[in-house]
């Protein structure tokens, strides 16, 4: 799909990997709305990437402010693409140290921002997408974030991992689901990408982290899970596909 003048949503846009991908959306000649959480970095965000970005402010497990903002991406043109980014991590384990269920508050959390918010995000941008006229046979193209931790989970991780393997099996039938409307969807697995989510890990602890990555031994960076997910929404015949992108890495047990 040519992206020039089209409009895209991108979620989480106000940081990391979601910045980064509204950048290039931007420099391609896209339209970008941010969607990002009220109290982040959105506006500022928006202002650094220039008149052809905006910031519009939602959560993306409610179902009341996403569609004010798909209104602001449909202001600027047929809302085309979709880069889900939005969510986050934290730990809980199934027994903590003395020995106690691990709270399912905690874990209900992290699976509605990253599970339950992919498909809320992705029905609400769907319904948009599904009333564009076909361009090359295309209405709209979604791209979703998981996480190698959906494959192999480090301990503490069982919320994240379990809400990242949703996002995996999620993608084929999205896929299928959406064909019969011309929209196609895939999904990133990224490694370990050097973004603010790994702001409180220490210095010593990011050098670690990169030199367990077999090739390139370093950190992921943000532009590089861009440039793939500009590949997927250009590329017509990838659907219903996640590919990992982590430099071989397997993540061990802790
Ligand atoms: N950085 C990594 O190493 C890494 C690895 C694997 C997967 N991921 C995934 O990539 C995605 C982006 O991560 P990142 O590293 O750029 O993190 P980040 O913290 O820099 O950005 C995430 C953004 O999502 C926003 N967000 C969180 N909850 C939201 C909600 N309910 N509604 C709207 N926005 C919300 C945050 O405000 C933040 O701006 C996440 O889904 C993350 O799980 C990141």
């Amino acid at each position: 799909m040519n992206i020039e003048g089209m409009s895209a949503v991108v979620t989480g846009g106000a940081s990391g990997l979601g910045l980064a991908t509204a950048r290039r959306l931007v420099n391609q000649g896209a339209k970008v709305v941010l969607v990002d959480l009220p109290g982040s970095a959105g506006a500022e965000a928006a202002d650094s990437l220039g008149p052809n970005a905006r910031f519009a402010a939602a959560d993306v497990t409610t179902e009341d402010s996403l569609p004010a903002a798909l209104d602001v991406a449909e202001s600027l043109g047929p809302l085309r693409v979709l880069v889900h980014c939005a969510g986050r991590g934290g730990p809980v384990r199934i027994l903590d140290k003395e020995g106690k269920p691990g709270s399912l508050a905690a874990y209900e959390n992290i699976i509605r921002i990253n599970l339950i918010g992919t498909f809320n995000t992705m029905r609400l941008v769907a319904e948009r997408m599904a009333r564009n006229e076909p361009v090359d046979g295309e209405r709209g193209v979604c791209v979703l974030t998981a996480s190698v931790a959906a494959y192999e989970g480090q301990i503490g991780q069982i919320p994240y991992a379990s809400s990242k393997a949703g996002v995996v099996g999620m993608t084929i039938v999205a896929a299928r689901d959406l064909a019969s409307r011309l929209i196609r969807v895939n999904t990133i697995a990224p490694g370990i990408f050097d973004t603010p989510m790994l702001a409180r890990v220490s210095e010593d602890a990011r050098r670690t982290l990169g030199a367990s990555v077999p090739h390139p031994a370093r950190l992921g960076q943000p532009d590089e899970y861009a440039q793939l997910a500009l590949h997927l929404v250009s590329n017509p015949m990838i659907n219903g596909e996640t590919i990992r992108l982590d430099g071989a890495l397997r993540m061990a047990p802790r």
